[in-house]
């Protein structure tokens, strides 16, 4: 398969270009806050102790903030490429928030990326499905991300999606449609949209 990559258009490991994300993610998209809520609700209607939340491609570290502050109990991994955008994110967190979390430098473009990470109970993918730079690549990923759960773990993928009133590129987003048959090509099972608000798609799926 001859796959044209979309090339990114910032480099997220450069620390002023990270900075750069940090400063606008949020205010370009003020809504993200109601996708991490809902994270959230999900995380704590699991109403189990020792859990352990994995987010892939976590970046400056907002959604660590939010889930550490409001799920007091978990420990929480971040996997980013980035050292830049690990150093944001350990600048938001309090002590004891840190003392719950593990930082691990992957580049899940690479073949054994997940190996040695570990197995959890949450694992989060937010706006960060995109950055494998072509739609043709999910599958693979979704497979590979398989290796990182426990039989019970529900697996959250949320990114912008193709549509009319959305993304225009169809090489690096996919349709709902889309999204739906790579998560079904992996053979994940009970896959639900359960968010679909202003372009980000929010799906839960269970193996
Ligand atoms: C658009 S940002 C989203 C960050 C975070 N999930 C959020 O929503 O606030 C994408 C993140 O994925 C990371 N990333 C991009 N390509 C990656 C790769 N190949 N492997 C691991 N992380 C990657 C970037 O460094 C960045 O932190």
């Amino acid at each position: 398969m001859n796959i044209q990559e979309v090339a990114s258009p910032i480099d997220l490991k450069d620390p002023d270009k990270a900075l750069l994300w940090a400063n606008e993610a949020n205010l370009k998209r003020p809504w993200r806050y109601e996708f991490f809520d809902l994270y959230v609700n999900k995380i704590k209607s699991l109403n189990r102790e020792n859990i352990h939340v994995l987010e892939i491609g976590s970046g400056p570290g907002f959604l660590a903030q939010h889930l550490l502050q409001h799920c007091s109990e978990i420990q929480y991994t971040a996997v980013d490429f980035s050292q830049a955008m690990h150093e944001l994110s350990k600048s938001k967190l309090l002590p004891s928030e840190l003392e719950r979390t593990e930082y691990q430098i992957a580049d899940f473009k690479q073949t054994d990326w997940f190996t040695g990470l570990g197995q959890f109970d949450v694992v989060i993918i937010h706006q960060a499905l995109h950055e494998l730079r072509h739609k043709s690549y999910a599958t693979t990923f979704h497979k590979q991300v398989k290796a990182l759960l426990k039989d019970d773990t529900t697996y959250f993928v949320c990114d912008h999606v193709f549509a009319s009133d959305a993304m225009q590129n169809n090489q690096l987003y996919m349709s709902v449609a889309e999204h739906f048959q790579s998560l079904e090509e992996a053979e994940y099972t009970q896959v639900e949209l359960i968010k679909d608000y202003k372009g980000l798609c929010l799906f839960e799926c269970k193996l």
